[in-house]
């Protein structure tokens, strides 16, 4: 059970997902995200666990609105064919059970071991199957994540779409464009990456809040990633090798049922294609 490190922001995204599967207007229906949160509440002392939901509150409308533009992803990159996913920080991730992809589909779920420890048990208590071929590569970004992911099966002479949802950032530090450049050697020509672009203040208080929670409480209270504000993840991903166009959020959450709030134009994803 991760209460802390970066294995429990997992936690919280579940707990954002099961509380939007309980809405009558909801925009997707993640079954077994109230198993996940049941099973972590447990685990949890009962004033870190408030914590866990105060954070998940005040995440919540962002990044709800942004599972469902990634189930849109999903469903876009399997009527262009693609049969092959990799989800990079997968956490508690269960679109191989909930979103009906066809049974050729491979689904590879990348994430620390601790958060396998807590995912698997609980998976397999609510008896689900997944509708498709679901591969737990249980790695570290930072390490060699290429070989793990290799001996699970991938096959880098297929079409990937490439899934991050809030675990690499912003793609300018050394380590997260390390991943980017390992998954862009492995993919073939027509693969699919999205790459979020975010403008935020890294001291906002649901940062710092959400900062201290994964810190732990008896660590001293940790500083902002450094960022360099003017990378251009955009003219890097055409450098190395992808088509990019960028979506801004409000252009993708124009048309949803549900007010997303106007954003920054340059908040957005690159929809990135390998040439
Ligand atoms: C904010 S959660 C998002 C999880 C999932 N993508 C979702 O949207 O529900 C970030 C995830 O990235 C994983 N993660 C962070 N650093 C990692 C690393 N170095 N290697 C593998 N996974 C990592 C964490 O364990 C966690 O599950």
């Amino acid at each position: 059970m991760p209460v802390d490190g970066v294995a429990m922001t997992a936690i919280g995204v579940a707990v954002i997902r099961a509380r939007e599967s309980e809405r009558p207007d909801r925009l997707y229906d993640d079954p077994q995200a109230a198993a996940f949160v049941t099973a972590a509440r447990a685990g949890f002392e009962p004033d870190r666990w408030a914590r866990v939901e105060a954070v998940a509150d005040q995440f919540y409308e962002g990044r709800t609105i942004g599972v469902h533009l990634v189930d849109e992803r999903f469903r876009a990159a399997i009527a262009a064919g693609l049969r092959q996913i990799v989800v990079l920080g997968a956490g508690l991730d269960t679109r191989a059970y909930r979103m009906a992809l066809p049974p050729d589909t491979h689904v590879y779920e990348i994430d620390l071991p601790e958060l396998f420890a807590f995912k698997e048990p609980v998976l397999a208590a609510t008896a689900a199957t997944p509708t498709c071929h679901r591969h737990v590569v249980i790695a570290d970004l930072r390490d060699d994540w290429r070989k793990s992911l290799l001996s699970a099966g991938f096959d880098p002479s297929a079409p990937t779409y490439w899934v991050d949802e809030g675990s690499l950032g912003y793609l300018n530090q050394d380590w997260n464009q390390r991943v980017v450049r390992t998954l862009t050697e492995l993919s073939a020509p027509g693969s699919r990456f999205g790459a979020a672009r975010y403008v935020v203040d890294p001291d906002a208080p649901q940062y710092r809040d959400l900062r201290r929670l994964v810190a732990g409480d008896n660590a001293p209270d940790p500083a902002p990633a450094p960022s360099t504000p003017d990378f251009d993840a955009q003219a890097w991903l055409e450098d190395i090798g992808w088509s990019t166009e960028f979506h801004s959020w409000n252009d993708m959450t124009a048309d949803l049922p549900r007010p997303a709030g106007t954003l920054d134009p340059r908040i957005g994803n690159i929809a990135a294609i390998r040439r």
